[in-house]
C-alpha cells in the first residue's frame, strides 16, 4: 500500500486482547489508517511505522503477575500521544510508578461509570455514562502528574490523564458497542488529540491500490484463482480495473458447488464484467477422487490436493505469467503474525500457494491490509453487487463437507437442491441477511415416510442456520416454527428422495458450523 497518502496512521499495540482487531477496525471506521502490532513492536520499527498516535490494548494477563507482558519505556519518552485501555492502562500506571492491585470481585459486562474534569478525551461526552468492562485488576493509584477523569462504584480510577503528555488511560473497552458513545471517545482521542486527518475512504483505497497494482506488475501477466466468495471476487474487480486484459481468472468448478453457483460465477464475472476467466470443470475428477472415502479430514485432504492439482495444471498453461494473485486479507496476516489471541483456530483454506517452482510466480496480495467489512465496502464501490458482497461464507471443501460420509453425484443433486430452497426461502423472509450463515446438510441415513397413500423410504435433510461475529463461536438462529415448517413442505414436495427434515439446534461449542 502507497504509504504515503496516509501520512496520519495510528498505531494499535496488541497485548492480547479478544477486541484488539475491533479497536484497529474502529479506528479505520473513523477514517485514519491504523495497523495492529505486537506489544513489543522494537522502537526501529515504531520509529519507521511514525504514527500520529498510540492505543494499548487490553490483555488476558496481569501487570502484577509474573507472565506480565511489559511496556516499552520509549513509548512514554516522546511527544506521541497515548491511548491505553484496560491492560493498556494498567500498564501506564504500572511503568510510571502508579499502583495496580487485584481486585477481589471481577467486574465484567455493562456498569455505570461517573466523568470528572474536563478533558478532550471526553468533550461531548455524558457526565454518566454506561461503558463496558472486563477486568481482575485495577488502577488505586494514578502516577505523578496524573488526574482521574473517572470513576464507578467499585473503581476509584476508570479513566486517568496527564493532559501535558497526553496520556490516557480507560478502565473500560470504548471500541466494543456495548459502551456508550464509546467511538466519539476514540474519535476524539484520534482527531482531536493525536490531529489525525481522515483519508481513510473507499474511494481512495481503490486509487491507491490501483495505482500501487500498476506499478507492481507494469507489463506482466495475473493469475487469479477465482474461487466465487467474497474476497476473490473483489480482488478480480479491483485487478481488472488496474490492469485490465493482463488479468486471467482461473475458476475450478469441483462439482460441490451450490445450485447454479458455476454459473452465475461465469455470468458475473466473464459475460458482465468481460474479465477473462478459464473455468474448468473438475467435477468428474473430484468425485472419482473421493469416491469411496467417508472419513471427514479424508476427504478435506482430497479436495484441497485435487484443488492445487487443477489449479497447477492450468496455471502451467499460462506461460508468460509472473504474478499470482490471492485474497490474503489483514486478519488472516495477523493471525498468521501469531499475535493476538493465541488459542484461535485458523481454517485451513485452499491456498494455491503449492505453485510448481519452475513457475516462479511472484506473489501479488493488494487486499492484505484490509479488514473484511472494508473489502466489502471496496467491492460495492468497485460495483459488485451486494447479493455476491453479503453472501454467507462458504467453505473452501463446499459442499463436500455437507454430505456425511462418503460424497456420490446423487447426493450432491439432492443437497444442492434442498439447499436452494432454503436459502431461497431465508432471502424471500428477510432472514438471509439476519444470520450468519445457513445451509442445508445431507444425511445419508434412510427414515420412513408416507406420501399419498405410499411408503417412502429415503434420505433426511438437516437445516442449519446460525448466528455468530467471529465463527468461532455461535448460536442457532431461532427461525420461526412456521418458516421452518413451509421450508420443509417445500423440500418434502419438490426433492426426490427426503423423506424427512430437521432443523439442526447445536450451538457452537460443541459442535461446529459444519457437520464435518
Ligand atoms: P466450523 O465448522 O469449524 O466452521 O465451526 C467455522 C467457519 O469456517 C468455515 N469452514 C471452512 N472454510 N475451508 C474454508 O474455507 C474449510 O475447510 C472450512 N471448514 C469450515 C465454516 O463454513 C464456518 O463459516
Amino acid at each position: 500500500m502507497n504509504k504515503n497518502m496516509h501520512k496520519d496512521k495510528i498505531l494499535v499495540l496488541d497485548f492480547g486482547s479478544q477486541y484488539s482487531q475491533l479497536i484497529a477496525r474502529r479506528v479505520r471506521e473513523l477514517g485514519v489508517y491504523c495497523e495492529l502490532h505486537p506489544y513489543d513492536m522494537s522502537e526501529a520499527k515504531f520509529r519507521e511505522f511514525a504514527p500520529k498516535g498510540v492505543i494499548l490494548s487490553g490483555g488476558p494477563e496481569s501487570v502484577t503477575g509474573e507472565d506480565a507482558l511489559p511496556l516499552s519505556g520509549f513509548l512514554l519518552q516522546g511527544q506521541i500521544p497515548i491511548l491505553g485501555i484496560c491492560y493498556g492502562m494498567q500498564a501506564i500506571a504500572a511503568h510510571l510508578g502508579g499502583k495496580v492491585a487485584s481486585v477481589s470481585k471481577k467486574e465484567f459486562g455493562p456498569m455505570q461509570i461517573e466523568l470528572q474534569g474536563a478533558s478532550p478525551l471526553f468533550a461531548s461526552i455524558d457526565r454518566a455514562l454506561g461503558v463496558w468492562m472486563s477486568h481482575c485488576d485495577q488502577v488505586v493509584e494514578v502516577p505523578e502528574g496524573f488526574v482521574v477523569l473517572a470513576s464507578s462504584e467499585n473503581t476509584p480510577v476508570v479513566a486517568m490523564a496527564h493532559e501535558g503528555k497526553k496520556i490516557y488511560g480507560v478502565q473500560f473497552h470504548p471500541e466494543v458497542t456495548h459502551t456508550h458513545q464509546g467511538k466519539e471517545i476514540l474519535d476524539h482521542f484520534i482527531h482531536d488529540i493525536c490531529g489525525g486527518v481522515s483519508t481513510w475512504t473507499s474511494r481512495n483505497i481503490i486509487e491507491e491500490l490501483i495505482e500501487d497494482i500498476q506499478k507492481k506488475v507494469g507489463s506482466d501477466q495475473v493469475i487469479l484463482g477465482l474461487s466465487g466468495g467474497v474476497d476473490s471476487s473483489v480482488l478480480a474487480a479491483l485487478l481488472h480495473k488496474s490492469i485490465g486484459d493482463q488479468l486471467t481468472c482461473i475458476f475450478v468448478d469441483t462439482g460441490l458447488l451450490r445450485l447454479n453457483e458455476s454459473e452465475q460465477v461465469m455470468k458475473t464475472f466473464s459475460d458482465h464484467m468481460g474479465i477473462r476467466v478459464i473455468r474448468v470443470d473438475a467435477e468428474q475428477t473430484f468425485l472419482q477422487a473421493l469416491e469411496g472415502v467417508s472419513d471427514p479430514e479424508a476427504k478435506r485432504k482430497i479436495i484441497g490436493r485435487e484443488f492445487v492439482t487443477v489449479f497447477e495444471q492450468q496455471a502451467t498453461l499460462m506461460k508468460g505469467a509472473k504474478w499470482l494473485a490471492q485474497g490474503t486479507i489483514y486478519s488472516d496476516v495477523i493471525e498468521s503474525a501469531g499475535h493476538g489471541n493465541k488459542s484461535k483456530v485458523i481454517k485451513s483454506h485452499h491456498n494455491v500457494g503449492g505453485l510448481p517452482a519452475h513457475m516462479q510466480l511472484s506473489l501479488l496480495e493488494p487486499l492484505r491490509t484490509l479488514f473484511k467489512d472494508e473489502v466489502r465496502k471496496l467491492g460495492l464501490a468497485l460495483g459488485l453487487a451486494p447479493e455476491m458482497i453479503f453472501r454467507h461464507p462458504f467453505p473452501g471443501p463446499g459442499l463436500g463437507v455437507r454430505i456425511l460420509g462418503e460424497i456420490k453425484r446423487e447426493y450432491v443433486e439432492i443437497l444442492r437442491h434442498a439447499d436452494s430452497i432454503f436459502i431461497e426461502e431465508l432471502r424471500a423472509a428477510g432472514w438471509y441477511d439476519k444470520v450468519s450463515q445457513a445451509f442445508a446438510v445431507f444425511l445419508p441415513v434412510k427414515s420412513v415416510g408416507v406420501v399419498g397413500d405410499n411408503r417412502q423410504y429415503e434420505y433426511v435433510i438437516s437445516l442449519r442456520s446460525v448466528e455468530t461475529v467471529d465463527f468461532m463461536t455461535a448460536r442457532i438462529s431461532q427461525l420461526p416454527y412456521e418458516f421452518l415448517g413451509h421450508v420443509t413442505n417445500r423440500i418434502l414436495n419438490e426433492v426426490s428422495h427426503v423423506s424427512r427434515v430437521v432443523y439442526d439446534v447445536s450451538g457452537k461449542p460443541p459442535a461446529t458450523i459444519e457437520w464435518e
